[in-house]
């Protein structure tokens, strides 16, 4: 029994009615939260966005409270989601205030009742802190985003990208969309295709970023460009990362790195002043690349806390015990960090980290636990000497009580496993102040990778980004050590955003193309339009791009960026409520020219 709003006007949201109307007659509209009959009374919590106001259907013989037989009979048949029109007169709570709800010195005593729809039970509980499977929330996550908390995150996410339009257009940057449907530019993820109806067997790709338009725009001059754009990715997933994702994306002409840090910096202090009143001081710490791995073993690190990783591998140098002075001759290194005061860890404890490190590449994790009393229990002190562990033990800084942890192998390995193992502990060991933010730019990123299974160097950004002018001689001889002008911006380990100075010269682009094993026919065929463009004028430019869900995540302190974004997928990159991605119908494909080799049942 759906009925009409006619005549009736929404006059507030739910907490937007406070004690100043106490008198008043207002018209609020929602879903039942919950009702209560205490027989003869009925209070009803009424919910929308704003949140919840009580309201009170009352049989009395007092004209002035009473609400009519017809209306308090729909009011007995309200369940739980029931979406109504109430009018009804503000008053203030007789006695009974609830201190806990921003409307909770006030009630609406309802004087007519209209059910605009009814609701069937819901799959679940419509709370906030819900207990429920993500499962069963993704499914129905027009249900889930009823809940105040995610309402919260979306509407924060809402506010958030207003502050950040507001601030980027005072600051002179031209919001301006680029295309969703592209020419596919393999380097970096995998890229979502799009079939061609019109050129069979031709694909679009959907952009990554909209990295190459946005040096074409400046390119034409416009300077300062940004973009909330919307990016897409084939990657694995994570708890930080959607196959489907937004960037707040710029590009600025005319500028180093120093400019971009500078504007962006203040872009964060502006919308985390604003939206959650932290203030950042200014300028954000910046570290380089290899004094972040040396001392946390990534290049995202977490800097709430210590623990930071030491270099052990001259002191180990030619000791007794093989796995250290392999991996030493192997070109690799040894590194310990030091788990103050865990050194009763119970041998349990330790076996787990083992473990832990091995699912990070360690071959095992060699260990000295140094009791409260100095004895100490080692996994490796059989092959070493008295004094060789005394050596270990005073350049890691050990004390009475405190657990050692080495990993030897090649830096990389190292730095991934004790990075790893670094907040592996801190969680379990309850070190990350979920109130702290600790924000910081690692700069000064190699500029290639080698890649082991292409058997090639593959660059660590972008093939666009800027080598260092001071490393520019190594391109020929050791491109391996080539430092870029790029950044990253992190967060508590969690990289927020990166960017690059871009390369704007010739030769310096061929010679990168060279070096990533891109011939110049196929650096032609895939980037022509953009080397191209640079035969016209191109100005020096630099960018940067933030995760949007990211800054959200970590602003409303979310486990994860599914919990900021409306309709997020899942690990296999389903959507659990429409069921994308699904079969479509033969005509479809036949259009396409497509035909589906080896359907998976
Ligand atoms: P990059 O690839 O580092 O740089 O991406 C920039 C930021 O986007 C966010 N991000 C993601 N967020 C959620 N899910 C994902 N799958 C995902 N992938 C990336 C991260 C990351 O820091 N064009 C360059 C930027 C530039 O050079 O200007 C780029 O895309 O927060
Ligand atoms: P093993 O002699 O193989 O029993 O190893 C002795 C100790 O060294 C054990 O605690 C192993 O976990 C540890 N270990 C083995 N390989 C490595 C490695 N690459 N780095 C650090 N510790 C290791």
């Amino acid at each position: 029994m759906a009925e009409s709003m006619k005549g009736l006007k929404r006059t507030h949201r739910c907490t937007e009615v406070s004690a100043a109307n106490i008198g008043e007659v207002v018209t609020v509209m929602g879903w039942v939260q919950k009702s209560r009959n205490k027989g003869g009374i009925i209070f009803v919590d009424l919910r929308d966005r704003s949140g919840i106001l009580q309201i009170i259907f009352e049989q009395s013989e007092d004209a002035s409270r009473a609400v009519d037989a017809d209306n308090f009979a729909k009011a007995e048949s309200l369940r739980s989601e029931f979406v109504v029109a109430v009018v009804g007169k503000v008053e203030a709570r007789e006695g009974n205030t609830n201190p806990n709800m921003k409307t909770g010195d006030i009630e609406v005593r309802a004087t007519q009742l209209r059910i605009l729809s009814e609701s069937e039970t819901p799959p679940f509980p419509i709370e906030a802190a819900s207990k429920t499977k993500e499962e069963l929330r993704l499914k129905y996550r027009y249900l889930d985003l009823r809940r105040p908390d995610l309402q919260q995150n979306i509407i924060m996410r809402s506010h958030i990208t207003a502050k950040i339009r507001e601030f980027m257009t005072k600051e002179g940057f031209l919001e301006i969309e680029t295309p969703i449907l592209n020419k596919s530019t393999p380097e970096g993820a995998r890229d979502y295709l799009v079939p061609s109806r019109v050129h069979p067997g031709n694909f679009y790709a959907l952009p990554q970023s909209p990295q190459l338009l946005k040096q074409l725009l400046m390119c034409s001059g416009f300077d300062r460009y940004f973009q909330i754009a919307k990016c897409f990715r084939d990657e694995d997933l994570r708890a930080d990362r959607q196959p489907e994702f937004t960037q707040v994306d710029m590009e600025l002409s005319f500028v180093d790195v120093d400019d971009v840090i500078e504007v962006n910096e203040r872009l964060l202090q502006y919308i985390f002043k604003d939206a959650i009143g932290i203030d950042i001081p200014l300028p954000i710490p910046r570290m380089t690349w290899q004094e972040a791995m040396d001392r946390f073993g990534s290049d995202k690190p977490d800097t709430r806390f210590g623990m930071e990783l030491v270099n052990v591998s001259e002191t180990v140098a030619g000791c007794g015990f093989s796995v250290f002075t392999s991996a030493l001759e192997n070109g690799g290194s040894v590194r310990g960090i030091n788990a103050k005061g865990q050194g009763e860890m119970p041998r349990k404890k330790i076996d787990a980290l083992v473990t832990f490190a091995k699912d990070f590449g360690a071959k095992g994790l060699a260990y000295i636990a140094i009791l409260p009393d100095g004895t100490r229990k080692s996994s490796f002190a059989k092959f070493m000497t008295d004094a060789e562990m005394d050596a270990l033990v005073q350049i890691m800084g050990g004390e009475n009580g405190d657990l050692l942890l080495f990993a030897a192998d090649k830096d990389k390995v190292v730095w991934d496993v004790l990075g790893n193992l670094r907040l592996e502990l801190a969680r379990n060991l309850d070190l990350l102040d979920k109130n702290q933010y600790n924000f910081l730019w690692v700069t000064e990123f190699p500029l290639l990778e080698w890649s082991e299974e292409e058997k090639r160097y593959v660059a660590m950004h972008h093939p666009f980004t800027m080598p260092m002018e001071e490393d520019l001689e190594l391109l020929d001889t050791e491109p391996g050590k080539v430092r870029a002008k790029a950044y990253d911006i992190v967060l508590n380990g969690t990289e927020l955003g990166g960017g690059s100075v871009r390369i704007f010269q010739n030769n310096i682009q061929e010679k990168m193309f060279e070096i990533i094993g891109l011939t110049k026919e196929t650096a032609n065929e895939r980037f022509g339009f953009l080397l191209n463009a640079f035969q016209y004028g191109v100005p020096p430019h630099a960018g940067l791009a933030f995760g949007l869900d990211r800054i959200v995540m970590l602003m409303v302190q979310a486990d994860s960026i599914r919990e900021v974004m409306a309709f997020p997928k899942v690990k296999d990159a389903s959507c659990l409520m429409t069921d994308a991605p699904n079969l479509v119908d033969a005509y479809q494909l036949e259009e396409l020219g497509i035909a589906i080799v080896n359907p998976k049942e």
